[in-house]
Order: structure tokens, then C-alpha cells, then sequence
């Protein structure tokens, strides 16, 4: 598939570096595609990258990846262009600089704020609620990490399940978009155990069931 990645950063790179292994397309779209860092960044993942401006990355892949900071995502959907029928996947967390806590939240999400950005696109929201260690990584011995994703287009969904299936997730079904309102509070307790807690970064969700 034609992956474009919107940021090059922590999860951006985790999950770029894993769909280009698996033998994706994957073009990152990026504010300085030509600086040292996303070189760097293109030299250690190796064959099937590429990094280019936000715009370009867009329009050449058929699914288009948000990882930027809640802050700039508004800019970043924006530079992306026309959106309308492509696949957008919504990894954003509307977290407060300082990690105390979601900037919005409850009756609405960064998952239906993108959602309302990219207009036509069909978003799923996903990659959120776990840390991007965990997606270069996701098995814990025997078992595996479970990544929740959600969004209104079913079809959609599908296709992420199994981008999040080829990494090694195990994947929950968290229903429509609105369940953004969910997930995004889900990362913000990972974050809270992870940095506020000190429990470190070597966590991750597991739902049991019987
Ligand atoms: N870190 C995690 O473990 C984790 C896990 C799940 C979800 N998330 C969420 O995923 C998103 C990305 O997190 P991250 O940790 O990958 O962030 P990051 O390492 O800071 O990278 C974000 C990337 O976004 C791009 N960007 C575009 N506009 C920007 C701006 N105004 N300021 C800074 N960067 C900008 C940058 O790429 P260019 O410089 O190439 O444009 C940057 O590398 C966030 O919303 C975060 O809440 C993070």
C-alpha cells in the first residue's frame, strides 16, 4: 500500500519503519523533508521510504498517517490538501505540554477534530493508546499489545486492522469515531503511568476476556 506519514518524529518513524519492512510504500511528509534529521531518519529505515513536503505526501498515498503534536495537527491536515476518500489515520493525543493532562476531551476529540478537518477523508482514529516503543515492539513474551482503534467508515477500519494486525497488534474495536472521546483519555493514563508514575515505557493495554 501507499503510506503517507504526516511527521517524522516518534511515531511517525516507529511506524514507517515497520510498514516499509513489511513491504509498503511509505512516502513521509515532513516540514523539512531535505534536513539532516529526516536523511538520517530515511538512511536508518533504508529501502521503501522516501520523505517529501506535507502536500506531496498526500496526494501520492492512498492512506495518510497524522503524527504531529496536538498543537500543530490543525496546520499539518491543512498542508495535506484534499483529503476527500483517502484513508486518514488519527494518532494524535490532545495532551497538555506538561502531560497533566487532554487539552479536549468528553464531549468531543482530536479524533473527530481531524475528522472535521480533513473533510471527506474517512478517519480512523488509531496508533494513540500505546507508546511508539511499543509499535516498533508490541509482543510482551507470549502475548501481545492490543491497540483500540475507532471511526465511522467501516471498510476503513478494516484496512487499518490489518496495517495494525501485519505490526503484531492485537486489535479492539472501539466502534465510530466518537469513541475518540475514549481512546484519547486511554493514552493519557499510558502517559501518566509511563512519565508521571515512573513505570517506564515497557507498558502496554491488555483486555481479557472469558
Ligand atoms: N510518542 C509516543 O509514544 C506517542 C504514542 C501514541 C501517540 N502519540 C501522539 O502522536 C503524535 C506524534 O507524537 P510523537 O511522539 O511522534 O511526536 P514528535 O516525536 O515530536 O514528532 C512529531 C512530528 O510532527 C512534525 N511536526 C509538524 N508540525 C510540527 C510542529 N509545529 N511542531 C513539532 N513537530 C511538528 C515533525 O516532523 P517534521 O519536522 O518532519 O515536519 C515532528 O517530527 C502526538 O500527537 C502524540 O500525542 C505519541
Amino acid at each position: 500500500m501507499d503510506i503517507g506519514i504526516i511527521g517524522t518524529g516518534n511515531v511517525g518513524g516507529a511506524l514507517g519503519r515497520r510498514w516499509a519492512f513489511l513491504g509498503h510504500n511509505v512516502t513521509f511528509g515532513s516540514r523539512e523533508p531535505e534536513s539532516d534529521r529526516v536523511n538520517e531518519l530515511m538512511r536508518r529505515i533504508g529501502a521503501g521510504v522516501s520523505a517529501t513536503g506535507i502536500a506531496d505526501a498526500a496526494r501520492a498515498s492512498e492512506i495518510v498517517v497524522i503524527a504531529t503534536p496536538w498543537p500543530a495537527t490543525e496546520a499539518a491536515v491543512a498542508a495535506c490538501g484534499d483529503l476527500s476518500g483517502k484513508i486518514v489515520i488519527d494518532c494524535v493525543n490532545p495532551h497538555k505540554a506538561d502531560f497533566s493532562g487532554l487539552e479536549i476531551g468528553t464531549d468531543t476529540s482530536a479524533g473527530e477534530k481531524v475528522a472535521e478537518w480533513a473533510s471527506g477523508a474517512r478517519v480512523v482514529k488509531a496508533f494513540n493508546a500505546t507508546g511508539a516503543g511499543n509499535m516498533r515492539e508490541p509482543a510482551y513474551g507470549r502475548t501481545t499489545a492490543d491497540m483500540p482503534i475507532c471511526g465511522d467508515d467501516e471498510d476503513a477500519k478494516a484496512v487499518v486492522r490489518g496495517l495494525a494486525e501485519e505490526i503484531g497488534f492485537d486489535v479492539i474495536d472501539a466502534g465510530g469515531i466518537t469513541s475518540a472521546r475514549l481512546l484519547e483519555p486511554m493514552a493519557m493514563l499510558w502517559i501518566h503511568l509511563a512519565y508521571n508514575l515512573e513505570q517506564g515505557v515497557d507498558i502496554a493495554y491488555k483486555l481479557l476476556r472469558r
